[in-house]
């Protein structure tokens, strides 16, 4: 079979066409399907045959959306969640016993922390933390129930690069099993599973999307882990809606110029601002000066459509700047065509007390940009004045 490449293989997999011929794949909005007779019904539910049975087990739209994200990563087999979060929560919760242990990396999704810290403990599930510079003593946090090293590349808020390859040499030495949450680099910018990744998570809510209109999310990989979590999720109960894998999988049919205009803005922004007076540091991974540039040209094609960058001033100066904004949209998402701009230190993290926040590179002044589509003299326009009100 020939092995398409990555722009055609998000366009042209797609279902089987119906009896009228469709050009794009149609909207299968339907909770369950149909049997012919009993026996069909028996052999469907005893699982000897291949077919959609209830779309909180699977569904058209559901399976394109998923074995596009396969070829995309190069995985196995998926599974795809209503939310990202509920993809991560799922994922380890069925591949999780008590008494397990996981190591990760500090710097997480604030949500995903807060499973480690509040909810996993419940479960008599405990995590072990490892700050960016300490990946040569990472080792040391492994126990003997440690089953799941887990991360996320570029970091959030403040786009630290980890390096994959790394942390899959360390899961195959100690057969753990690695998760990377891949979604600010999205499989078109980096593919964990080629470093040594076993499942790979996203929120398709941000860039696969890309347009801030749907939530969704999926984790793929090896066969044997998906199928595990399969199984939970079918009697859990978490499966994204056909119509949001309808609009993700023709959303993923442009995600190649989307990203790569993003990631165009974002270098562009990033330069500016590096030689802004009223900026004190710029993060962007494929600026030179990012302290982790050599990592992130290895592992990443682009550097991503997010950037951090530190104002002088401290928080006050952060939420002059926030109100002083024209253009740029002040929310909580990310990936989106429009530009979002946040001051974690007085908005998302907030309640973190100073040593908690500056562990994970938040300083008072940092700014977090998602770097939208619109035109990039209109985002550095909105920026600089900003900046300089
Ligand atoms: C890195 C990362 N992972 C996971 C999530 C959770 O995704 P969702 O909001 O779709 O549940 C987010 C959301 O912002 C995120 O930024």
């Amino acid at each position: 079979m020939i092995k398409n490449n990555f722009e055609t293989a998000a366009i042209r997999t797609q279902l089987e066409r119906t009896q009228y011929q469709e050009h794009s794949t149609p909207l299968y909005l339907t909770s369950s399907f149909v049997f012919e007779d009993a026996e069909d019904m028996r052999a469907s539910f005893a699982e000897e045959k291949e077919r959609n049975l209830y779309s909180r087990f699977s569904n058209p739209n559901t399976t394109e959306f998923v074995e596009k994200i396969c070829k995309m990563e190069g995985a196995e087999s998926g599974y795809a969640f209503a939310t990202g979060m509920a993809a991560i929560f799922s994922t380890f919760a069925a591949l999780l016993n008590s008494g397990d242990h996981i190591v990760s990396a500090r710097s997480v999704f604030g949500s995903t922390h807060t499973l480690f810290t509040k909810y996993f403990p419940k479960w008599n599930i405990s995590t072990s933390y490892f700050k960016i510079n300490e990946m040569d003593t990472l080792e040391r946090l492994i126990q003997p129930n440690t089953k799941i090293l887990y991360a996320e590349s570029p970091t959030n808020p403040s786009v630290d690069i980890i390096d994959i390859e790394v942390l899959g040499k360390i899961a195959k030495k100690h057969n753990l099993i690695l998760i990377i949450d891949n979604c600010f680099a999205t499989p078109y910018l980096q593919k964990p599973i080629q470093f040594g990744a076993d499942l790979v998570i996203h929120s398709a809510t941000k860039l696969i999307d890309g347009q801030g209109r749907v939530l969704g999310g999926v984790t793929v990989g090896k066969a044997d882990l998906i199928q595990d979590i399969y199984l939970f999720s079918r009697n859990t109960g978490p499966a994204l809606s056909p119509f949001n894998a309808w609009v993700l999988s023709k959303s993923l049919e442009t995600l190649h110029v989307r990203v790569d205009r993003h990631c165009e803005n974002a270098l562009k922004l990033a330069e500016f601002l590096e030689n802004h007076d009223k900026v004190n540091l710029v993060k962007y991974p494929f600026l030179k000066s990012h302290p982790q540039y050599q990592i992130a040209k290895k592992q990443m094609t682009l550097g991503g459509n997010i950037m951090a960058f530190e104002i002088t001033g401290g928080i006050d100066a952060g939420r002059h700047f926030l109100n002083s904004i024209k253009l740029a949209s002040l929310s909580a998402n990310l990936g989106d065509t429009r530009t979002i701009v946040t001051h974690p230190a007085s908005t998302t993290h907030s309640k973190l007390v100073e040593e908690d926040r500056l562990a994970v590179g938040i300083t008072d002044g940092l700014v977090r940009v998602s770097v939208g589509l619109e035109h990039i003299n209109d985002i550095i326009n909105d920026i600089d004045q900003a900046l300089l009100a």
